[in-house]
């Protein structure tokens, strides 16, 4: 839980300007890492993420018989092939649910048991979702009520399934191939909504063939996996606090180079386009199935939006940032069918709700979302993190316009996806 000690004092700004060059997403961060513990040969992987969260990941593949050099933000993996060793201790991945639930899929294969353990924000969050289809192809795996860490995994050989995603996840899909690829037969993953496809596109930048057709996925198991050598893209889901503050602040002008821009994460820049931003891609290139490149922005006046299903599926992570500027849109904002925010690393919908009302503002919490009306002035005022990255960013954010000074209890936070946001946000603010 955040302490007083790490509070900061936030001001407000009059634009951003300027251009940044962020490290390296931090889903891809972790997805490349796992599966180049299962390569055969020496990964190199630069601008990896500098988060805490893929730092937990990093941990765990040392605990598991890895070989790790890390110089600055480009990390080298001597990959063990599809058998890793056992580890003496259970493996600790601190704050991050990607790490548990993906890691779950690989370990799920291997012929030792483990314990998958977690801080006490991870602790709470729900394990369900990979322990089923990891069970069904043949793992035993106990948890806390049958749903929460810690994980106790007892590895087998397992068999194929045809798995559908009860709700729309990317870290149980994933899960769910890593485990498939470790598999006898061919495992298949179906979603009802589209979500982030890094752990295909990973898959197949470390050689396996993964196949799609409409919302099938399916990757045959026994496949081994070539080392990889690249450079992985800026974080979009980093990146959206500052397009943020560049939409909601008039006379900015902001380049993001080397930026993620994967059509299955970029939708925060079709929602901040209809809002009333003006956004232009300046290049783009493929790198290793990933897409990436510069983004310019500019503030417009903002409009409004009502943002649901798919959408919703499509910008989870993106969605803080959102609330953080909607009081100060035209016509407000309301998020529905986003009850996964509040099984997140915080209960985000709570979060957003207490933290926008500390600050004079009018917000309404849906059991399933957040009523943001828009043509408010925020006040001064203390605001808390939570422990949460992306709330200590919203914060921030929400700051930028506000009408004094916020303090933010718990910014240290921000540390988990990206220790250097405060810093980067002071070289683009101008005042
Ligand atoms: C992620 C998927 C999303 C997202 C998380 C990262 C991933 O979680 O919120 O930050 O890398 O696959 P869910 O799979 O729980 O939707």
């Amino acid at each position: 839980m955040p302490t007083p000690s790490d509070a900061i004092t936030l001001h407000p700004a009059r634009s951003v300007a300027g251009s940044l060059r962020l490290p390296g997403d931090k889903s891809i961060s972790h997805r490349y890492a796992m599966l180049a513990a299962l390569a055969r040969g020496r990964s190199r992987l630069e601008n990896f993420s500098t988060g805490a969260d893929c730092g937990s990941t990093l941990a765990c593949l040392r605990a598991l018989g890895c070989t790790i050099e890390q110089n600055s933000d480009t990390v080298e993996i001597e990959g063990l092939g599809p058998q890793l060793c056992p580890p003496t201790s259970p493996l600790d991945c601190g704050n991050s649910g990607s790490t548990m639930r993906m890691l779950a899929g690989i370990l799920a294969a291997q012929e030792f048991p483990s314990t998958l353990t977690g801080d006490q924000s991870l602790s709470r969050r729900p394990m369900a979702r990979i322990i089923e289809p990891l069970t069904a192809m043949g793992a035993a795996i106990s948890a806390s009520d049958g749903d929460h860490p810690p994980l106790a995994i007892s590895g087998a050989r397992l068999r194929a399934i045809e798995y559908s995603l009860p709700v729309p996840s990317a870290q149980v899909k994933t899960a769910v191939l890593f485990a498939g690829l470790l598999a006898e037969g061919e495992t298949s993953v179906i979603e009802p909504l589209r979500t982030r496809d890094h752990g295909e596109l990973a898959l197949r930048a470390f050689g396996a063939t993964v196949t799609r057709q409409k919302n099938r996925t399916a990757i045959a198991g026994g496949q081994s996996l070539r080392p990889l050598h690249a450079r992985i893209p800026g974080d979009i889901s980093s990146a959206t606090f500052f397009l943020s503050a560049a939409a909601l602040l008039p006379g900015s002008r902001l380049v993001l180079d080397d930026l993620l821009l994967n059509p299955t994460r970029a939708a925060l820049l079709d929602v901040l386009t209809a809002l009333g931003a003006r956004i232009r891609i300046l290049n783009a290139e493929d790198r290793h199935g990933e897409l990436a490149g510069a983004v310019q922005i500019e503030h417009g006046e903002l409009t409004g939006a009502k943002i649901a299903a798919a959408q919703t599926a499509a910008l989870i992570d993106e969605l803080p940032a959102l609330a953080a500027i909607a009081p100060y849109t035209k016509d407000g904002i309301e998020f529905r069918d986003a009850r996964e925010l509040r099984v997140k690393e915080s209960d985000r919908l709570a979060a957003l709700a207490r933290n926008l009302r500390a600050l004079g503002g009018r917000v309404e919490e849906l059991e399933d979302g957040l009523r943001i009306p828009g043509g408010q002035s925020l006040s001064g005022g203390e605001v808390d993190s939570f422990g949460d990255h992306r709330i200590a960013m919203a914060c921030a954010v929400a700051a930028l316009r506000a009408r004094a000074p916020v303090t933010l209890r718990g910014a240290s936070a921000a540390r988990i996806s990206f220790p250097g946001f405060f810093p980067a946000l002071e070289t683009i603010l101008q005042r």
